[in-house]
């Protein structure tokens, strides 16, 4: 490793695996690790040349002791914990990589709005009991409405894998646009599509716009078939005013992958709430051979001082 080599510290809960993930794409890298509990480990002089960051979230007290930042480059989707974050000058570029998450995601979102429908608990209740059940015929989704909200890289695979499904999508998004894929509308229709809609799906980031966004006016237009699934943010929507719509029927049932706080504190009341499913945020995991390929350009960029490209509107938040 010459002694120009462009330095990247990577702070991560799993940066074991990502160290000698990124070696391998970008070998002219000088790269260092710990996890973001332990980052005060690295060698102070070596941190502060370093120019580079990969993290996941930005640790209290990190960005101080890097002088030389110019570039971060957050391990996943998602960066409302970045942009705003008060150590981090506005000039740093940060980029995002959603690599493959909306196949993941998608994945996901069929599998828990298949579960209800295809009796998944019932048949398996009726293969422990040697019960052969004729009667438990699967629900026809054919021609269902099913909701999007945030229609970018990650809604767009979502919605594919919903109309696989024979679903008949649309997205719903903030700012009028058209599409060629699919049929747009922007949230101020949420009052005339929720009624009707067999299932929504949350994939919007958390930005100042969104932020609250499904709310108890927002869910009053739903109705007691509407599945709810959460794969985008926790802070999209108040989980009290969901807990008091699945009450109400104005919601049948809710999928969350994501929660205002993380990990989901002991006592709220989702734990053992019936008509609730919680995962661990694993929606999307970011893995080097899913997210590597995204990222490759502005690592090649990065080793050879060259400017990032693709950088989030830090203002817009996304
Ligand atoms: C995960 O939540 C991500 O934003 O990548």
């Amino acid at each position: 490793m010459s002694d120009s080599a462009r330095k990247l510290a990577v702070i991560h809960h799993r940066w074991a695996e990502w160290v000698p993930a990124l070696a391998v794409a970008e070998p002219r890298l000088d790269i260092r690790g710990s996890h973001p509990r332990e980052w005060e480990s690295l060698d102070p002089g070596w941190l502060a040349m370093a120019e580079g960051l990969f993290c996941w979230r930005l640790p209290a007290g990190l960005a101080p002791r890097m002088p030389h930042l110019a570039w971060v480059q957050n391990s996943g989707a998602g960066v409302d914990h970045l942009v705003a974050h008060p150590e981090l000058p506005m000039t740093i570029p940060i980029s995002r990589a959603d690599g493959h998450f909306g196949f993941w995601m998608a994945r996901y979102v069929c599998c828990h709005l298949l579960h209800e429908p295809q009796h998944v608990d019932a048949c398996a209740a009726a293969q422990r009991e040697g019960t052969w059940n004729p009667a438990l015929i699967p629900e026809d989704l054919g021609g269902k409405a099913a909701l999007v909200l945030g229609f970018g890289r990650i809604g767009r695979q979502i919605g594919r894998a919903l109309r696989s499904l024979g679903m008949e999508v649309t997205g719903l998004v903030r700012e009028a646009r058209s599409d060629a894929e699919f049929p747009l509308r922007t949230v101020t229709d949420v009052p005339t599509l929720l009624g009707s809609a067999r299932c929504l799906v949350l994939s919007a980031p958390s930005t100042p716009a969104t932020r609250w966004m499904v709310d108890a006016e927002f869910l009053r237009h739903g109705n007691a078939a509407l599945t709810l699934i959460n794969v985008g943010r926790g802070d999209l929507m108040r989980i009290e005013d969901l807990v008091a719509a699945l009450a109400s029927g104005q919601v049948g049932r809710a999928v969350l992958d994501v929660f205002p706080r993380e990990p989901l504190p002991s006592d709220s009341p989702l734990w053992h709430h019936p008509k609730v499913t919680v995962t661990p945020h694993h929606s999307g995991p970011s893995t080097p051979k899913n997210l590597i390929p995204d990222i490759l350009d502005n690592l090649h960029r990065f080793a050879e001082g060259r400017p990032i490209e693709g950088a989030v509107d830090r203002v817009r938040g996304y």
